[in-house]
C-alpha cells in the first residue's frame, strides 16, 4: 500500500493516446490518478464527463489529469465518444488519457480494488479511486470510494488548492473550508512566530481550555 508522503511508483501502460511512462508523463507537474470499475457504466460515464469539463481549472492548478479503467485501449476509444455524447463536449480531442489496465496489473498494485463489488464474472471491480501526486512525485492524497458512489470532483479541485497554499505558508484550512475563506495558523508556530508571519489580524478564539490554540487569519494574498 502507497502511503501519503511516499514517492508514487513508476510504471508504463498503454492509454488512449498511446504509450505512457507515469513520471515521464507527469514532468514536473502535480498530478490526479482516478480509477474506475469499467468502461460503459452509468457512474462512470457522468465522472469523466465532469472531469473533462473541469479540466481548465485543473490547468489553472497545474496538475495533470489521467484516468485508469479496467478495459482495452480499443473500449476506452469507442467509450470516449459515448462520454463526449453525455457531457456535451464538442473538441474532437478527449481532454485527457484513459490508461487501459485490462489485466488489472496497475489496479492490484496500487490497492485500488473494490472487493465487495464483483462483476458479472464474479470478479472484484477496481474501487473508485482518486491519488493526487504532487511536483516531486510524492503521493499527497489518497482516496477510496466504493464502485456504487460517484466522486465529487470540486471536493478533489478544493483539497489540491488547500495543499498548495498550505505547502507555501504555516497555515492549515478548516471544515468546508472554500479558496477565499479564513485560514488557520498551524499548531506547531508560536504566538511570536505568528505576529512575524501574518500581516493581517490573528483572531484568537477563547475556549473553555484557555488554550490558545484555534488562531484564525485571512488567507494568504499569494495563494
Ligand atoms: C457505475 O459506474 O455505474 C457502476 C460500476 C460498478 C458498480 C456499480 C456502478
Amino acid at each position: 500500500m502507497i502511503k501519503l508522503g511516499d514517492n508514487f511508483p513508476n510504471f508504463q501502460a498503454e492509454t488512449s493516446t498511446g504509450k505512457i511512462s507515469f513520471h515521464e508523463w507527469l514532468g514536473d507537474s502535480w498530478g490526479i490518478l482516478f480509477s474506475h470499475p469499467h468502461d460503459f457504466t452509468p457512474v462512470c460515464t457522468t465522472e469523466l464527463a465532469r472531469v473533462a469539463k473541469l479540466i481548465p481549472e485543473f490547468q489553472r492548478l497545474g496538475v495533470k489529469v489521467i484516468a485508469l479503467s479496467c478495459n482495452s485501449v480499443k473500449s476506452h476509444k469507442e467509450w470516449i465518444e459515448d462520454i463526449k455524447a453525455y457531457g456535451g463536449i464538442k473538441s474532437p480531442e478527449f481532454p485527457y488519457p484513459i490508461i487501459d489496465d485490462e489485466s488489472r496489473r496497475l489496479v492490484t498494485m496500487l490497492g485500488m480494488m473494490d472487493l465487495q463489488e464483483l462483476d458479472s464474472a464474479g470478479i472484484p471491480v477496481s474501487a473508485r479511486g482518486v491519488f493526487i501526486i504532487d511536483s516531486k512525485k510524492k503521493m499527497r492524497l489518497s482516496i477510496l470510494y466504493p464502485a456504487t458512489t460517484g466522486r465529487n470532483f470540486e471536493e478533489i479541485i478544493r483539497v489540491i488548492e488547500s495543499m498548495q497554499m498550505t505547502d507555501k505558508h504555516k497555515i492549515a484550512t478548516p471544515v468546508d473550508w472554500k479558496k477565499g475563506d479564513p485560514v488557520m495558523v498551524q499548531p506547531t508556530v508560536t504566538d511570536e512566530e505568528a505576529k512575524s508571519l501574518f500581516s493581517t489580524e490573528i483572531n484568537t478564539i477563547n475556549l473553555p481550555s484557555g488554550k490558545n490554540y484555534v488562531r484564525v487569519v485571512d488567507q494568504p494574498t499569494d495563494s
